[in-house]
């Protein structure tokens, strides 16, 4: 059950698109891009570095073929800036040459002059200036006046959460080369193939039947490869269809993470209506989506956050507000949990804040709201085997949190200047891509006349272990060693069409391709083994183990014998299927449906311990029970759960992403921008699988697990906000995420009272 690839990564032999052997002639690419974060090119200058020796060609907005535009849900962004510029480290010029290290120089040499406009960062005041990208979105149910008037208590407040760079290991990149008869095949570094293969088409004039873009693995996506590859990809295609040469160009890490987006920072405006004993009657809240300077995804992650609103709680009566709002940052992008996160810190928020109203513990409050089976959520599906409560309380039962409550009670007793938190934090997912036609994969299985089998889908490995999975499938289906069966590049000649190795359904959407291919393989073979055997009932054949039973009883025949007869009987020994999401449905105009599949469910318990002298702090443990569904890969699927949980506290406690008032992002190196190494990950993170949990709608009866386990992470924010209140017990400690050590130093010793703000 192992994942096969790291045999490979660890002795170095993965091949990652700066590792593929180059033919000869190839050109590298430097982008050059603005400096400044809102304005009018009023000249550019390229004169120099044209001049500087080694140097091919040096492309602008002008010299692109087709379309200047990559923008995939609106049409709102250009490859290369033409006349405004947008945001610091927007692409304007393309430089051609020999090498990297030329390109660079010469790259260096351009100057461009620019006449300032105003620039935006915060998006409130985006919002306050018109700048919506779409207008507002509201998701409501129930009869929120009415429900006011219930309620025994009322808290409003305001929360803010941070951006996250996605630091994927390999960074963005991309190698092209022009084919005969003027077509172009691409090595791109993306999550989404046909994504990059339609950009490409589009700013290239070329048709898609012309554009092969092949995907062998990348060293990590983390969503900001949804996108956010296509760019690169395709100043390469442009480049190498115009000068007729290979061309690469990959990313610095600098340049990667000033020129690409990451997860939306929200602000958002909460109010939460509550009866005396707990019971939440209603929600209000406005979500200011800071989508940056094009909408690149941020329509559909919006969509996601609304999805997300009341988290793992019934909720009677709810309004929430999404705001998508334009500023000049780059365009910010899909993120691991895609815009969940965002909206589970704010009800997580306004619960901890109800809870100090109360007197209360916030976990009393969550565990009292937990969705009930067939609860509906404000968009109209119900939570049928909601597994949120089951969840919760195995963890309890497992490590008895009223016992850990108390020693932590008595920890802080003792210790004055150390003190630990505790804090619950419960899952709902909902596994599907929001936009229903997304939901879709095919798969291509050939059986080799020697009887080994590839495979090919479009789903991307990422390291996530999608790769093994789907072999894990078609070993199963064909009862075969997990060796016969190789996994091919996710290429668009092979699997045309393909939705983005994304919303953590590709093991779902890809393996049930491959289920359905394999399987209309094995009746073929069956008919083949009858026709051998010189049966009639083909029925009672079955493959297992390699070899071929009739009546359950073996067979002198073998696979290796089997397709040897079959090719002999020029029996098609490929098949293609397609697998689409059965059941799902969304009314856009209504904004009801059933939008997924089936949800993801899990409690997880966090406990920091914090330095109130020095506002450090260590993140002691996760642990989580969690529901995989039936889960045909524990190792790779508990290796998801804790990346995943690791990733989700760097985003809620130490990685800040700052950009200055001009725009300019000022964490723009490792050595400013801290994500969590082994000393700062938890202690412990122990991962629970929920027993006796299926899932028909998932591969092999599993749940998807690529997000869902992110969100635990959320749990350290409230775990240190704990151990804040004991040291400084006062309300009021702001919900400002990522809560770094400075931040808690500065609450903990200054005013901090908040004043409370009302949605309007
Ligand atoms: N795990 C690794 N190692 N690297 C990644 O880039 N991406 C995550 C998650 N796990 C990622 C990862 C994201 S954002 C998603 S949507 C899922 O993997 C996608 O893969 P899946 O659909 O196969 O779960
Ligand atoms: N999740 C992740 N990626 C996506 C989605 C989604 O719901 N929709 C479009 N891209
Ligand atoms: Mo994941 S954010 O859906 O690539």
């Amino acid at each position: 059950m192992k994942n096969y690839d790291s045999i490979q990564h660890v002795r170095g032999e993965s091949q990652f698109i700066d590792d593929l052997i180059v033919p000869e002639g190839l050109l590298y690419i430097s982008v050059f891009y603005s400096p400044s974060a809102h304005g009018k090119i009023k000249s550019l200058d390229i004169s120099e570095a044209l001049s500087v020796e080694g140097v091919k060609a040096i492309f602008t907005s002008k010299d692109i073929p087709g379309e200047n535009q990559i923008g995939g849900i609106i049409q709102d962004e250009e490859l290369l800036a033409a006349e405004i510029v947008k945001f610091i480290g927007e692409p304007i010029a393309i430089v051609v040459a020999v090498n990297a290290r030329t390109a660079r120089k010469a790259r260096n040499k351009i100057t461009v002059e620019i006449e300032s406009l105003p620039v935006i960062t915060d998006p409130r005041e985006a919002l306050k200036k018109g700048e919506l990208i779409l207008p507002p979105r509201i998701f409501s149910c129930g009869d929120l006046d009415n429900a006011w008037t219930q309620c025994d208590v009322i808290v409003e407040g305001k929360t803010e959460s941070g951006g996250q760079e996605h630091l994927y290991l390999e960074t963005q990149g991309a190698i092209a080369l022009p084919l005969e008869g003027g077509g172009i095949k691409v090595y791109s570094s993306t999550q989404g193939p046909t994504a990059v293969q339609r950009t490409i088409s589009r700013v290239t004039g070329l048709p898609m039947n012309k554009v092969e873009v092949d995907v062998l693995r990348l060293g990590g996506g983390f969503g900001g490869k949804e996108d956010q590859a296509n760019a690169w990809a395709a100043m390469a295609a442009v480049s190498a269809l115009i000068l007729k040469k290979p061309v690469k160009l990959i990313l610095p890490r600098q340049e990667d993470m000033r020129m690409t987006g990451k997860r939306h920072p929200y602000s958002s405006d909460f109010k939460l209506g509550l009866t005396k004993d707990g019971k939440i009657l209603a929600y209000e809240v406005i979500f200011y989506q800071n989508a940056g300077a094009a909408a690149d995804l941020s329509p559909a992650i919006l969509d996601r956050t609304l999805f997300h609103t009341t988290n793992s709680y019934y909720i009677p009566n709810v309004k929430a507000t999404g705001l998508c709002c334009r500023t000049n940052l780059p365009p910010n992008t899909a993120f691991r949990g895609f815009g969940g996160p965002q909206a589970m810190f704010v009800i997580e928020s306004a619960i901890y804040k109800a809870a100090e109203q109360l007197g209360v513990d916030a976990y009393e409050i969550q565990r009292k709201n937990l969705l009930n089976d067939g609860d509906q959520f404000p968009y109209g599906q119900k939570a049928i085997n909601s597994h949120a409560k089951v969840c919760w309380d195995e963890l309890d039962k497992k490590y008895d949190i009223g016992k850990e409550k108390k020693k932590i009670e008595d920890y802080n007793l003792k210790n004055k200047v150390s003190k630990k938190g505790l804090a619950l934090m419960p899952v709902c997912f909902g596994i599907s891509f929001t936009n229903t036609f997304m939901n879709q994969a095919s798969a291509l299985v050939h059986i080799y006349s020697d009887s080994s089998v590839g495979i090919s889908t479009a789903a991307v490995e990422m390291g996530q272990g999608v790769n093994a999975k789907i072999r894990q499938v078609a070993s199963e289906i064909f009862s075969i060693s997990i060796d016969k069966v190789k996994i091919e590049t996710s290429n668009t000649t092979r699997v045309a069409n393909s939705s983005p190795t994304a919303a953590s359904s590709a093991a779902d959407l890809n393996g049930k391709a491959t289920e359905i291919a394999c399987k209309n393989l094995v009746e073929r073979l069956k008919n083949v083994a009858a026709e051998i055997l010189n049966v009639q009932d083909h029925d009672k054949i079955s493959l297992k183990d390699e070899t071929i039973f009739y009546k359950e009883i073996k067979t002198q025949i073998d696979w290796k014998d089997l397709i040897t007869n079959a090719f002999l009987k020029r029996t098609n020994l490929s098949a293609q299927a397609q697998y689409a999401t059965p059941g799902i449905f969304f009314d856009k105009e209504k904004l009801k449906g059933k939008a997924f599949s089936y949800f993801s469910y899990g409690t997880g318990l966090v406990e920091v311990t914090l330095d109130c002298l020095l506002g450090k702090y260590e993140i002691n443990y996760v642990k989580i029970m969690h529901d995989f569904g039936k889960s045909f890969n524990p190792i790779i699927d508990k290796g998801q759960a804790e990346g995943a949980i690791v990733q989700g506290i760097g985003w809620m406690t130490i990685e800040e992403v700052i950009y200055n008032s001009e725009g300019k992002l000022l964490t723009d190196a490792l050595s400013t921008y801290k994500v969590p190494d082994i000393n700062f990950a938890p202690k412990e993170i122990e991962v629970n699988f929920l027993e006796n949990s299926f899932n028909p709608m998932g591969i092999f009866n599993s749940k998807a697990i690529g997000e869902p386990p992110l969100m635990y992470g959320i749990g350290a924010f409230f775990a240190l906000m704990n151990a804040m209140k004991a040291f400084r017990p006062v309300k009021g400690y702001k919900f400002s995420a990522p809560l770094t050590p400075e931040k808690i130093l500065l609450s903990l010793y200054s005013n901090i009272k908040e004043p409370a703000t009302s949605p309007t």
